[in-house]
This record gives structure tokens, C-alpha cells and sequence, in this order.
């Protein structure tokens, strides 16, 4: 866990209700074996369980995701991570809205709650550790020097692995109705949006700008997701050993207006995105942050070539 690493407590809210982090995900893809080879390439750590993959970064104990096989890309669920002594009251919070509790899916045994957002994307409210940041993540080699080459040579510069599952980036219908569900139902404050194009949302226990953003489609699915690296040089790394084993389509490097993060976006063999970011704004517990409503074409990115025409296309849908 992040507090483990870094000795850094996990942050709380006092008497606020909300999940803390987005424990995990699942992706279902339609095989596996390619998934390995991208994001193996990517710098992540592969572990097989069960019928699939588990997502880990390398040297920290946390599964951030999991990969399993299914007909075609489509993101299965988002589980969100709670503080224990606030299960009941989600569960209670869950019937007062009328909110259908479902069983876990077939094959994964659970005890959270499970239950279906507006646009049908599965969710869990689960138990468990803080994996979202509680401070803000370090900027490594931000040390200014002089009288040394500071750039590795090409054959030293190694490769980019990332730290941790920065944030998920999901399509649905109505971008106003997600901004309601997920403040009210989940417990996430609105950072900023773009009108009612694209929204972005923070956890009020403390974390990045946003941990689930939401932008608008003609249906659900997973845009992108969204992986920590220590440095915009290591954004740029990250880019070319992804070029370097055939995964050159994407989006970079630039640096966003909204978080305010570096990044570069790495197309995987489904149409989606795998996102480098670094050093993304912080949203510290104690921190009321003012939500925004900024023109879309002002906010998007400040530099950075022009996206690919089908960058926010929604190949889940297709
Ligand atoms: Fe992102």
C-alpha cells in the first residue's frame, strides 16, 4: 500500500461519506495472451490468477486490475475501496436510493455490494486498504545540477515501470446524471468539467484530481486507464518502448489543463488507451477544491500535438 511504501498514513475525511479509492478494475478482452504482450511492454507486472491476469506494478503489493478473457473488450466492473467502519452506511445508503444490490459475477467470490450505475457499468463497494495516494505523488531527478550529463545514455536508460493506477477514464450517456450518481451513490466531489462533455472526480479522503472521470458517448465503456510514472522523462521513455515493440499509435507527449499531469497515451490492440501520467494535481482531504466548468477547447490540454481524429471514439460501443 501506498502508506506502507511511503510511511504516509492513509488520509480520512472526518464524517464525510465517500469510497477512498478505486480498488481495482477488470477488464475482459478477447485474449489474453495479447494483453500480456502489451502490457508486459508497458511496464507492468503480470501475474496469472485464476481463469485470468492480475495487474500489479512492480515492487508494490496491490492488484490493481484484472484481465480475463471475454468475446470482446468490455470493462466488467469498477470496485471501489471503503474504510470498514463505513460498509454498513453504504449499504444503507445503497437502499435508500432504490438501488438494485446484485450478486457477484459468476467465478468471483465477494463480499461487497454489488450494483449497476445509470449506464449499466457493474460497480462494487468493497473493504479495504487505501491505494489512492494521500499525498501528493513525488516528481523523482527534480533536483537541479550542473557539471554532470543528467540524461542516461540511450543503452542505460533502462525502461519506464509504473508506480500505480492513477485514474480510469470511462464513456457514458449522460455526463450531468454520472456527476449526480457518483457524488451522491459513491461518494466522489466533481473536480471540473467541460459542459457536459467530460467530467472529472476526486475522492474526498484525499487523492489525485481525479480517480474516475467521465466523458460522453452513445454508451458505456473504458476509455482509458490510467498509470503513475515518476517523471516526464519517464512519460516520454514509457513512449518509446511501447513504439519500440510495435505500439506506436497514440497520443503524446503534452500536458493536460484539467490535473494539470504530463502524458502520453499508448493505443492497446482494442481501441482504448493505457495512459503515462505524471505529477497530476492533488486533492488533499482537508481541501475543499472549487469545481470548475471550463470550454472544452481551452482545457483539454495546454501543448501537445493534435489528437489522433478517433482519439475519443468509443470502439466498445461499436
Ligand atoms: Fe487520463
Amino acid at each position: 500500500m501506498t502508506q506502507i511504501r511511503g510511511f504516509v498514513r492513509a488520509s480520512r475525511r472526518p464524517g464525510e461519506l465517500g469510497v477512498h479509492s478505486v480498488d481495482h478494475f477488470n477488464l475482459a478482452v478477447p485474449d489474453l495472451k495479447q494483453a500480456e504482450v502489451f502490457y508486459g511492454a508497458f511496464g507492468l507486472d503480470l501475474r496469472p490468477e485464476g481463469q485470468g491476469l492480475g495487474l500489479y506494478t512492480h515492487g508494490h503489493p496491490h492488484r490493481w486490475g484484472m484481465i480475463v478473457e471475454g468475446p470482446k473488450k468490455k470493462l466488467a466492473y469498477m470496485s471501489f475501496g471503503v474504510f470498514e467502519d463505513d460498509f454498513a452506511q453504504f449499504r444503507a445508503r445503497l437502499q435508500q436510493h432504490g438501488i438494485a444490490q446484485l450478486d457477484p459475477p459468476r467465478g468471483f467470490e465477494s463480499n461487497g455490494l454489488w450494483f449497476r450505475d445509470p449506464d449499466g457499468i457493474l460497480l462494487e463497494i468493497r473493504v479495504a486498504e487505501k491505494s489512492s495516494p494521500s499525498e501528493k505523488s513525488s516528481v523523482v531527478n527534480d533536483v537541479p545540477t550542473s557539471g554532470t550529463q543528467r540524461a542516461p545514455n540511450r543503452s542505460a536508460a533502462g525502461i519506464s515501470r509504473p508506480r500505480r493506477l492513477a485514474h480510469i477514464l470511462v464513456f457514458v450517456r449522460d455526463v450531468s446524471r454520472a456527476i449526480d450518481f457518483y457524488s451522491r451513490v459513491i461518494g466522489l466531489r466533481l473536480s471540473d468539467r467541460s459542459s457536459d462533455g467530460i467530467a472529472f472526480m476526486h475522492g474526498v479522503h484525499g487523492s489525485d484530481h481525479h480517480m474516475v472521470a467521465m466523458a460522453k458517448s452513445d454508451a458505456p465503456g473504458l476509455h482509458h486507464l490510467s498509470w503513475d510514472v515518476g517523471s516526464i522523462h519517464e512519460v516520454g521513455l514509457g513512449a518509446m518502448q511501447m513504439a519500440d515493440r510495435g505500439f506506436s499509435a497514440g497520443w503524446g507527449l503534452g500536458r493536460h489543463v484539467l490535473g494539470s499531469n504530463y502524458f502520453h497515451y499508448v493505443r492497446d490492440p482494442w481501441g482504448s488507451y493505457s495512459e503515462y501520467s505524471s505529477d497530476i494535481d492533488y486533492i488533499p482531504a482537508t481541501f475543499d477544491w472549487e469545481a470548475g466548468d471550463h470550454p472544452g477547447d481551452d482545457a483539454f490540454y495546454v501543448w501537445g500535438p493534435v489528437p489522433p481524429p478517433d482519439f475519443t471514439f468509443n470502439y466498445e460501443a461499436a
